[in-house]
């Protein structure tokens, strides 16, 4: 019988009752389709970090090598634990150390579900670079607390980094219907952007049947609001991605429902699912956080282990949710009552 060992990492506030909620759609749905899914919980997040000294044990990635995924919920608990500590002694190390250097994010509005656009026809996938650029964590701060203070943060670009991430953008284009944006600001970032700019054009010589574009991340944004349905695939690099996707998920109805895959596409190392939002202070432990996020994360998951046809079951199941209504309006359906409600049109 197929089986896959699962890492799961609920983290902080709302993290906890939505990686609950996908994983029993998960194991239901692997119940029904004939295949083992083995569920390991790893307890590490900020409270982890407050009785231990470390967001996560020193051996931490080694085993989570182990595994053939994680499925993370959220990690940060901001008046605990600053998110600079949190972020980088959890999250940020799994993404750079497994080299999931492609963060997929799928923006398109579930049936039932409204959007704060009149535009409703838009299916958008951001393929945002994860492990380098803005977001290297290269940088420093000097005569801390004096005014002549100066703090650094330094983007880096790879060659062989943008290569990769816009490869795979090229790729997912291809896949679907063959329109590429490839997200620049080289009118005022005149190294990395331009960099980013001269490797779109050299590797859309290898992809005739990919119409690219290059368009500025201002612009872009516009665009996401203006005309969505206009664009297909989106490629940016790491804090451009962030913002953009964080758009995304506005446009489909609010973070509940931005699901996200950090893949390592050599398959080298495990990939992680997880949903596009934090852990939510605001609403953790009120037992009311939308799990869909994390439900089609998890199908994302399933289709990266090869189980395409349980993945797409999946995925039918929340549209037939929310088709009926369950789950499409910010705090009227709890936690529980929508998973229930997935779990049901599954079965
Ligand atoms: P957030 O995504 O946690 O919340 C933003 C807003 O969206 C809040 O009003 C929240 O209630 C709402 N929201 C988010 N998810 C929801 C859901 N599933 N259902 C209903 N409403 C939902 O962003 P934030 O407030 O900026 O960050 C809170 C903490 O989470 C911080 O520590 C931050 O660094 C961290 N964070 C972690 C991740 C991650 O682990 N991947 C992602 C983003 C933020
Ligand atoms: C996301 C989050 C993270 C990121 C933060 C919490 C570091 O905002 O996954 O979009 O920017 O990568
Ligand atoms: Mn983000």
């Amino acid at each position: 019988m197929r089986s896959y060992s699962i890492a799961l990492i609920p983290g902080d506030g709302i993290g906890r009752d939505v990686t609950a909620a996908g994983w029993s759609v998960l194991e239901t749905a692997a119940k029904h389709a004939g295949f083992v899914l083995t569920g390991t919980e790893f307890p590490w997040s900020c409270t982890f970090f407050k009785e231990t000294g470390r967001m996560m044990p020193q051996d931490g990635i080694d085993t989570l090598r182990a595994f053939d995924a994680i499925l993370l919920g959220a990690v940060g608990w901001p008046t605990e634990v600053p998110d600079s500590v949190s972020l980088h002694g959890l999250l940020l190390p799994i993404r750079k150390a497994f080299v999931q250097y492609a963060n997929i994010r799928p923006h398109r509005l579930l049936p039932g579900v409204t959007g704060p656009l009149r535009a409703e026809n838009f299916d958008i996938l951001c393929i945002r670079e994860n492990t380098e650029g803005e977001y290297s964590g290269a940088g420093g701060r000097v005569h801390q607390g004096t005014q002549d203070e100066v703090a650094v943060e330094t983007s880096i670009f790879t060659r062989a980094g943008v290569e990769r991430i816009l490869r795979f953008g090229f790729e997912q284009a291809r896949a679907r219907r063959g329109k590429l944006a490839s997200v620049t600001k080289s009118n005022a970032q005149k190294y990395s952007m331009v960099f980013w700019d001269e490797i779109t054009g050299k590797l859309a010589a290898d992809y005739p049947d990919v119409a690219v574009t290059s368009y500025h991340v201002d612009a872009l944004a516009a665009r996401m609001i203006m005309a969505p349905e206009s664009l297909d695939v989106v490629v940016a690099s790491n804090l451009f991605g962030d913002i953009l996707t964080d758009i995304g998920a506005a446009i489909q109805g609010g973070l509940g429902y931005a699901a996200s895959a950090n893949i390592n596409p050599d398959r080298s190392a495990p990939s992680m699912f997880e949903p596009v939002h934090g852990s939510a202070p605001d609403i953790a432990h009120l037992g009311i956080a939308n799990p869909i996020a994390t439900i089609w994360s998890g199908a994302m998951m399933l289709d990266h282990l090869g189980e395409t046809a349980v993945a797409d079951r999946i995925m039918k199941a929340v549209e037939a949710t929310t088709a009926r209504g369950i789950g499409t309006i910010a705090g009227k359906d709890r936690t529980e009552a929508i998973t229930a409600a997935v779990v049901a049109a599954l079965i």
